[in-house]
């Protein structure tokens, strides 16, 4: 594929503070489009990263035709740039685009366009544990017709984010009694860009309350805890690590999954299954609930320190040898080229 390339004459990466980020604000000097026109996806380009000009008709606007991805670039002590099961989030866009009734990406639009972009903002990925670079390859509907309809083009586009931790500060979460992120046949399994819009306004009034986010439980009952809307969620009770099977409502996190091998390798019971919210108050009134954390991309792992559900409010124990910091270390010394990966998930650029 011939990507045409236009860089930057002056790039921005001497006014970053690199160790200040606040996720998702700062962008490197490029970014990656390509145009999907007549039933092709044609000029791929990178260019300096900035403003792209859409008719206000375009239906991204309108109906939220629009999926993304999250993904990592990260450096090792020499410099090697590395992805973490790269295949998984293009396998996915493309899941949540049939979902969305948008075309697919082609493997190598997405992987050379990918390739090449990191090749050229290299120095936007730093060294050191913790240190990475976020990718958001997305889609959105940019034809200029408002029939609600599916568009006939498209654009699909990577931006980079230099990032450290997505959360500031401890995390704690209420269980929701009314509110619900999918349900049943839904798009909950998508990464459509709707689902996170509609979990603002119920998130907000979390934060009112003092709690971060809110842990999403089934649009039917409210009694079975789902995911965190960033984060997919795992529960430790005694020594058991308990997470909820991914459906139709619930993504399917590549970091949850990593997880769930690396537990059953490491010789922790694992169970997928249903989880209830009166299951979990009934452990933590026990002692028993030990530990929850959510897994995602851009949180890597972040335990959650406490949680409400209608008068309930339960926080967490400190822990010694914890299962989030366990898995924690093994993840990131695998995607920073620290320790062997026997499963082939890191990917050299
Ligand atoms: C990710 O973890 O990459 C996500 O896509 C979650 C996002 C809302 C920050």
């Amino acid at each position: 594929m011939d990507i045409k390339i236009q860089q930057i004459e002056q790039s921005k990466i001497d006014s970053v503070d690199f160790d200040n980020l606040n996720f998702g604000r700062t962008f490197s000097d490029h970014m990656f489009v390509c145009d999907y026109v007549d039933g092709q996806w044609v000029n791929p380009e990178i260019k300096p990263y900035g403003p792209l000009l859409f008719e206000p008709s375009a239906r991204v606007f309108h109906y939220g035709q629009a999926v993304f991805e999250g993904m990592k670039a990260y450096k090792d002590d020499n410099d090697d740039i590395f992805l973490f099961r790269p295949d998984e989030n293009f396998n996915r866009i493309n899941l949540s685009a049939e979902r969305l009734a948008m075309p697919s990406v082609p493997e190598n639009v997405f992987f050379e366009g990918l390739k090449k972009l990191l090749n050229i903002d290299k120095d936007w990925i730093k060294k050191g544990l913790g240190n990475s670079l976020y990718i958001r390859p997305f889609i959105i509907a940019t034809e200029g017709a408002i029939a609600a309809s599916p568009a006939e083009a498209y654009k699909f586009i990577i931006i980079c984010s230099p990032a450290q931790s997505y959360y500031a500060g401890e995390v704690r979460v209420i269980f929701s009694q009314k509110y619900s992120r999918s349900a049943d046949g839904g798009v909950g399994y998508a990464k459509a860009a709707g689902n996170y819009a509609a979990q603002f306004y119920p998130t907000s009034l979390a934060h009112k309350e003092g709690y971060q986010q809110i842990i999403w439980t089934d649009a039917n009952t409210h009694e079975y805890l789902e995911e965190a809307g960033t984060m997919n969620i795992f529960f430790r009770v005694g020594d058991k690590l308990i997470t909820t099977p991914t459906n139709d409502r619930i993504l399917d996190g590549v970091t949850r999954k990593s997880i769930i091998q690396l537990a059953k390798d490491n010789n922790i019971e694992v169970e997928v299954r249903k989880v209830s919210v009166s299951e979990i108050k009934e452990a933590a009134r026990l002692g028993e609930l030990k530990e929850i954390f959510g897994s995602g991309t851009a949180a890597v792992i972040n335990p959650i320190k406490g949680f409400k559900h209608k008068d309930t409010t339960f926080e967490l124990p400190n822990i010694e040898n914890s299962y989030a910091s366990l898995f924690k270390e093994k993840l990131l010394n695998i995607q920073y080229n620290k320790s062997e990966d026997q499963y082939n998930w890191r990917v050299k650029i």
